[in-house]
């Protein structure tokens, strides 16, 4: 848009009424802050963002028939978004974070790259082969094993196992969309050097390790979870921006996840059972994904003993002094 300074004083000055000098002053990039088309300030959290629910059926089906015809060479990444409908987004699974399923094939690999998101996988079915290489360290992918890949370093995967890998990716790409500062590099390397095969590592969660934790809490009861315990993984350190935790229900349990400033993923590591998720009543089972977008709040119950994995944004609204409940 072309536009001189003369020309604004010219016509401001022809102005005879409100009404006319609305276009005028906006078309100089002004709006007149008594008279905005949408409200700037309101009295507590709204959001557009939706209670979801997908179905790791139907994400793997569709990931194994787009597996047809779409390989690793082609896609930077075999995976599938898991979009909330609103506004036009195709992407953003919560405001500050997206989860997607991913599927690689045996003997197939996903390219090295490093990007300025944080990223973690939580692996649904794998067999041993398939595997991570995160700066050089070696991580292998199991069933039920949680690996990061922090900001900025280097990843790629590989699965020379005899059976397809699949797994459920967070990344907090749509935060660092609304700050921008986004780096993403290929790796000049085809495939990524390993310079060591640890049998432990500070990105690595193994599901045997989380599952008989000495760190698991008696209960929750700052929410009134008398017969479930929360872990939180001690990952901070390596992911800033994410808060991960490890949710066990018994039989019949009850998982209440009060409404907060804070947007949240889950992942069903084991186990079925119904939610009501911010008023949206589904069932659960084994590698379902559901969200629950901030100010709202949710109620889980299990048909048998589970486990629920969180991810959410927590650590992003303490830092900034924004989390309220
Ligand atoms: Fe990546």
């Amino acid at each position: 848009m072309k536009f001189t300074l003369p020309i604004a004083l010219d016509s401001f000055s022809k102005a005879t009424s409100l009404d006319e000098l609305y276009p005028l002053i906006h078309h100089q990039f002004f709006t007149a802050g008594w008279h905005k088309k949408r409200d700037s300030l309101w009295k507590s959290p709204r959001t557009e963002f939706r209670p979801m629910h997908w179905s790791y059926q139907l994400g793997k089906l569709a990931l194994d028939q787009a597996g047809n015809w779409m390989d690793t060479e082609l896609a930077e990444r075999r995976n599938l978004l898991l979009f909330n409908p609103v506004e036009d987004n195709d992407y953003d699974t919560v405001r500050t974070l997206v989860a997607a399923y991913q599927m690689i094939k045996p003997g197939e690999y996903a390219k090295p790259h490093k990007h300025s998101p944080n990223a973690l996988r939580f692996v649904l079915e794998a067999k041993p082969g398939a595997f991570s290489v995160v700066d050089g360290v070696k991580l292998p992918m199991l069933s039920g094993d949680i690996l990061l890949t922090p900001g900025g370093s280097m990843h790629s995967h590989y699965n020379e196992s005899d059976a397809c890998a699949y797994w459920i990716d967070i990344l907090d790409v749509p935060l660092i969309h609304l700050l921008e500062p986004m780096f993403f590099e290929p790796s000049i390397e085809a495939i990524q050097t390993v310079t060591s095969s640890p049998d432990q590592h500070e990105y690595w969660f193994k599901e045997e390790l989380l599952i008989h934790s000495s760190t698991l809490l008696s209960n929750d009861s700052a929410v009134g979870n008398s017969n479930s315990c929360t872990q939180i993984l001690d990952s901070q350190s390596q992911i800033v921006t994410q808060c991960l935790s490890y949710h066990h229900l018994p039989l019949n349990g009850t998982l209440n996840i009060p409404r907060t400033t804070v947007s949240r993923i889950f992942c069903i590591a084991h186990g079925s059972g119904t939610v009501n998720l911010g008023g949206l009543e589904v069932s659960w089972k084994f590698g379902d994904v559901l969200a629950l977008p901030s100010w709202h709040e949710a109620c889980f119950n299990s048909n048998e003993k589970s486990r629920i994995f969180e991810v959410n944004d927590l650590p992003v609204l303490q830092k900034l002094g924004l989390f309220r409940q």
